[in-house]
């Protein structure tokens, strides 16, 4: 039986991960400082290491028995980088190094990596592909790309099987055997959970309505959890020794703010209460992945859409 370690087991992301691959037979090892997780969405029966990147013990503890690692633990808030780069600096660059570390001592050699759409910055043109220039344009977006620099060094230098899978938006939630496994973070800062807690007192604000775009507002690309971890499982089943595969995960289709409160609203069946506001410092207008290499070496096309995806969401609330 293969034994994966999950870091970041506790996260949105990660949690759906243990699910899915418990799901699929596969042993589970967690480690989580709960910094950001939340320790009750780790299912009973997980090895849980409660403990930090920071601390090669407690990796070295999580690490025991496993083949590979799926990584997804690390900071993850945009303005947050922005305002302290050190903690992004010294939480995902060093952390992700100590991981690589422990993992060479323990003869682990295969990373999964969750990597950012925030490491392109502002496109040139879209769709994106993984061929665009990386010029990021905040903390959190240059230390996912120094992580992916640092895999591909070491799998070139000591034979490590990668894969490093940039994310568009991720969004939807996955019903689990012990309830709705979701998006629960404070500040909650992303569109969607922020459209389903709107209310006629409190509404979801819409961060410029003058983009360079069809309705005025920024396109994203969206891409339901379930799916992304789907496409995890492919990469961890195909990636080869000494090499080091970077991939966009998006669904190839982009959504206005707009678009997104239409089919929220239609989920939720009552128009969302919203205001035009101010554009939000540092969002480009358009983000939209081209996924031809995902589909490609992973055989992966996501399978959910933008309803799939908010209803999921609402109905986990
Ligand atoms: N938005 C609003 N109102 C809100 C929240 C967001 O109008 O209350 C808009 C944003 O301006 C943006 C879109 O909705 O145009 C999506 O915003 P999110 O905050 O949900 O997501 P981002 O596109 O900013 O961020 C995502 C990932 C990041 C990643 C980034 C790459 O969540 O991890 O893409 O640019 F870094």
């Amino acid at each position: 039986m293969t034994r994966i370690l999950v870091t970041g087991g506790a996260g949105y992301i990660g949690a759906t991960a243990v699910d899915i691959l418990m799901g699929q037979g596969f042993d589970i090892s967690v480690l989580d400082d709960c910094s950001t997780g939340h320790e009750d969405d780790v299912p009973k029966g997980v090895k849980f290491v409660k403990g930090s990147l920071l601390n090669r013990e407690a990796i070295s503890e999580s690490l025991e028995g496993c083949s590979a690692v799926i990584h997804f633990a690390g900071k993850s808030l945009v303005g947050e980088s922005v305002a302290k780069p050190e903690l992004y600096w010294q939480v995902n660059v060093v952390g992700s190094r100590n991981l690589l570390d422990v993992m060479r001592e323990n003869k682990v050699k295969k990373i999964v990596f969750s990597s950012s759409a925030a490491t392109y910055g502002e496109p040139e043109s879209v769709p994106i592909s993984e061929n665009a220039p990386t010029r990021p344009t905040n903390a959190y977006g240059a230390t996912k790309l120094a992580i992916d620099a640092m895999i591909t060094d070491e799998a070139r230098a000591h034979g490590l099987a990668a894969a490093s899978l940039r994310y568009f938006n991720v969004a939807g939630a996955l019903q689990s055997q012990r309830g709705w496994l979701t998006e629960r973070h404070d500040p909650e800062t992303h569109l969607i959970p922020n459209i389903l807690r709107s209310t006629p007192a409190n509404p979801v604000k819409i961060f410029g309505v003058d983009w360079p775009t069809v309705d005025g507002t920024c396109i994203r690309d969206y891409v339901h959890v379930i799916d992304l971890i789907d496409a995890h499982i492919s990469a961890l089943r195909v990636i080869k020794e000494s090499s080091h595969e970077i991939i966009n995960l998006g669904s190839g289709t982009g959504y206005s703010v707009r678009e997104v409160l239409t089919a929220a609203s239609a989920a939720l069946r009552h128009q969302v209460p919203f205001i035009e506001s101010a554009r939000r410092l540092g969002d480009p207008a358009v983000l939209i992945a081209d996924i031809r290499k995902a589909q490609k070496i992973l055989g992966w096309t996501p399978q959910r859409d933008i309803n799939v995806m908010v209803a999921d969401a609402a109905a986990s609330r």
